[in-house]
This record gives C-alpha cells, structure tokens and sequence, in this order.
C-alpha cells in the first residue's frame, strides 16, 4: 500500500506557524481538550450509528443495556455481507401467502427472511456486487395433506425449477455452481424434505442443492446425512408480535411447575420401525400424567401460551425431529425450557449460550424428570431464570420486520460474513469499497 504518500504536507509552513505555537502555548491544554473532545465526539457517533442498520425497535420497558449490548464492536454492523435477493415469479413464493398460515407455521423462516432481505439496507441492488445470493421459495406453503401439515413432495422440483431459472437468465449460480447461493429449509429434516427421518436420510440432500448455504432449523451434533452442506441453524418461526401480545413481568407468579401441551401418543405409532419422539412422550405422560405437579395436555386447543407464561418449567421433547417450536416460545414466555432431545444442536449458541438459560434431560433419563427438576429448583433456578431475561438472548431468537439489530435474521448475516470465502468477491477488503 502507497502508505508513504500520506505524508504531512505542510512543512512549508512550518516557520510561519512557528510564532503562533508560541502565543499559543500557553492554552495548549486547552485546545489539547477541545481537539480530544471533539475527537471522541466523532468516534463514539459515526461507531454506533451504522448505515447498514435500521435503528433498533426498542420497547419502552426495555432496558438500556439491550442496546448496549447489542452494539458491542465486535459485532459490528457494518461489515455484515451484501446479498442480492432474486426476483422469482410469483408461483414461487408469494402466491402461496394467499394462505395466511403461510407466513405464520413453524417453518414460516422462509417467508420471514425472505421479507426482512427484501428491506435490509444491505441488500444488493446491483448482483454483481453482491457476497451472496438468497433464492426465495416457499416450500413450506401445501397444506394440502388431510392431517394439515404441509406436503413437502413438491419440494425439490419447486427448488431445482427456481435454480433452473436464475441459472438459464444470470451468470452467477454457474460461476459458483451454487456455493454463494443461499436456501431456506425450515422443516423437520432441513433440505432432506421429509418428515420422516429414514426416508429423509434416503432421498438425501438433493444433488443441485449440496453445495450451497442452507439455513435449517434442523441440527444434531452426530454427523447426518440431513446436515452435510454448508449451513446455519435458525431457529423455529414464532410471530414476533408474541413479545408485545405477552410482555410478562420477570417477576410474574408461576403457579405451574412443569407445562406440556402437545402430541403425546399412548401407544406411539410405528411408523417404518420408529416410533413418535422415541417414544419420550409417551413415558413423560406414563410417569407424569397423574402428578398434579405436571400440567400435560394432549389436546392442541387451549391457550398454551398463557399456561407457558404461568409456569416454571415448559418441557421441548423432541417430536419427530428433535427441535421444537416450544423452545423459542418458553424463552420469550420467561419459562425455562427443558430440552429433552439428545444430541441436538441449537441455533446462535454464542449469543444465546442455551445452557445457561435451560436444562437439558438425557431422553433415557426422562423417568427422573422431577427429580431432576427439584434438584435445578432448589440449587440454580434463579440464576437460569435471571439469564432468561436477558434481552439480547430472546431478540436472536426472533425474526423481526425490518429486521432489527441482533435479531434472529441478523444473526444469519453475521454467520454468513463468516462464510464470505465462498463469495466470488472475496473476503472483505479485496478490491471493493465497505458500502
Ligand atoms: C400440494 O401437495 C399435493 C400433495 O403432495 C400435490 O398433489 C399438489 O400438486 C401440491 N400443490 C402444488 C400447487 O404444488
Ligand atoms: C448455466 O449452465 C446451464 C447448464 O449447463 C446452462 O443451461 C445455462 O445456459 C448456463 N447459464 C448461463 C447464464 O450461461
Ligand atoms: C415396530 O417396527 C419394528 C420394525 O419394523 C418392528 O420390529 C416392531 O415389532 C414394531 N413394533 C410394534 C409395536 O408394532
Ligand atoms: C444448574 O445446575 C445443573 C445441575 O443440577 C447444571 O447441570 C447446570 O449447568 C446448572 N445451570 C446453570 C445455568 O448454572
């Protein structure tokens, strides 16, 4: 770098300033202030008021700290990645938001990062300056299958007629084959595309998709075929209107020990050899279902989130796949939440540091369940419930619109800047201006 071109230039005026230095000299202290003030006047404004971000939504009742801590400068803002968002047909996202649980379910991740990239400043208007690029499908949206859930058959061809269009009409996906493009898979078994785990594990990662950067709520920390692309845990889709709906007090009086509501079969079915949740379900309510310390419902009705904000502990056994919804509910609902779902791996664990804020059960250990949450009750309960309330855990967990500054869409910018070796342009500071 021509360092030496930054010189001082002004040695020609060396001699005429010569007399003013000394008249001054006597309030060098002063301008030594005045110069220093403005100094860090200057610096502590232009750090924390990135062009990249939208200012923070902040909640009256959230503290200060929240902020503060969320523009910690390690995190800096301003080097999150510029990614262009394609422009698909609608056929393949938007017609599909004429169901409105489409951009509601569990899975909605897809729609949610979908519209916050639409509104990141740092979106690229021009691909060619682009880190990456993010490809909007739903694939989440066919709720046509008798039981509700959505049909995830067309999946793939939904996904590979997306790729084929952008890499018929642009250059970038055959430049990389595919390595700075990024999916969302939100469902059971990520970018496998079914809820099964073994036929999951069968059809695999399709071909077309195997190189890219998958965000998926779907993780363990054993090696799965399900896992192997690059990819970035995200978390399950809860409406981030759940936080101004249940704003609880931290002090709020939790009458009930232990909650679960949801799909606990008596006699699991078997389903090609496994059975529901390892059958982890089915002993929580054999053990459980009698002791009026436990609140297990099977039924989906009721309002669940009112009993969350009443209880203690809010138990996340795994279901078919290991995560669950419940998770970010019981974060945002102050109820520590119990993963019993061995091996799983959780998403932004830097920031939301999970065993600080839950507990975590063996699924072989699931019949010592109250023991086990006595003995957190009487030794450690306050200390997780204390670090639950941390704002900065919770707001990673949610996917905000705009996106908001350590939100859970921020969070996957900030793993993909780590991932810019996979970008054509290179890591930051080749050749191209920080816009
Ligand atoms: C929705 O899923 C069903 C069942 O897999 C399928 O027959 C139908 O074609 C799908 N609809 C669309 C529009 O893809
Ligand atoms: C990218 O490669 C595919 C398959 O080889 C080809 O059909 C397509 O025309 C290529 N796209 C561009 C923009 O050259
Ligand atoms: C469950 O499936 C496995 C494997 O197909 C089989 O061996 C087992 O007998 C089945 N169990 C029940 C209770 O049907
Ligand atoms: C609470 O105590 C349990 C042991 O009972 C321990 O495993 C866990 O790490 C502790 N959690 C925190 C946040 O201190």
């Amino acid at each position: 770098m021509p360092r030496s071109r930054a010189q001082p230039r002004h040695h020609h005026c060396h001699q005429h300033l010569s007399q003013k230095v000394l008249h001054l000299r006597k309030y060098y202290k002063w301008i030594l202030w005045f110069a220093l003030s403005i100094y860090l006047f200057v610096s502590t404004t232009s750090s924390s008021s990135s062009p990249l971000f939208l200012p923070l939504r902040l909640k009256p009742n959230l503290p200060a700290r929240a902020l503060i801590e969320a523009r910690n400068p390690s995190s800096s803002s301003s080097s999150l990645p510029k990614v262009y968002v394609y422009d698909l047909p609608s056929r393949y996202n938007k017609d599909w938001l004429s169901n409105s649980r489409c951009s509601s379910h569990l899975f909605a991740s897809e729609v949610a990062i979908h519209e916050a990239l639409l509104r990141y400043p740092g979106r690229a208007a021009d691909p060619d300056k682009a880190d990456f690029f993010f490809l909007p499908v739903y694939v989440s949206c066919n709720f046509s299958t008798p039981n509700g859930f959505p049909s995830l058959h067309h999946a793939r061809p939904l996904l590979s007629s997306a790729v084929d269009f952008v890499s018929a009409r642009f250059p970038f996906w055959n430049r990389s084959r595919g390595r700075d493009h990024v999916f969302v898979a939100s469902h059971d078994y990520g970018a496998c595309f079914h809820a099964m785990e073994d036929v999951a594990i069968a059809d695999g990662i399709p071909d077309f998709m195997r190189r890219s950067i998958i965000l998926q709520t779907f993780g363990v920390r054993s090696s799965h075929p399900c896992q192997e692309a690059e990819h970035v845990l995200i978390p399950p889709y809860v409406q981030p209107q759940i936080e101004d709906e249940w704003s609880v007090p931290e002090k709020m009086r939790r009458d009930i020990f232990v909650f679960f509501r949801g799909k606990m079969e008596v006699h699991p079915k078997n389903v090609s050899g496994r059975f529901y949740s390892k059958r982890v379900r089915t002993e929580i309510l054999r053990r459980y279902g009698g002791n009026p310390r436990f609140r297990l419902e099977r039924k989906r009705s009721g309002d669940y989130r009112a009993e969350m904000a009443r209880s203690v502990f809010c138990l996340c056994p795994l279901g078919w796949a290991p995560w669950s919804p419940r998770l970010v509910e019981a974060v945002v609902l102050g109820c520590v939440p119990v993963v019993v779902a061995d091996g799983i791996r959780l998403p932004f664990p830097e920031t939301v540091r999970w065993p600080e804020i839950s507990v975590t059960v063996a699924e072989a250990d699931v019949g010592r369940l109250e023991t086990i949450l006595d003995h957190v009750a009487a030794t450690n309960l306050s200390v997780i419930q204390r670090n639950l309330w941390e704002p900065t855990r919770r707001r990673a967990l949610l996917f905000h619109l705009p996106m908001a500054e350590g939100d859970a869409t921020w969070h996957v910018l900030r793993a993909l800047e780590g991932m810019r070796h996979r970008s054509q342009l290179g890591p930051r500071g080749t050749g191209r201006e920080a816009v």
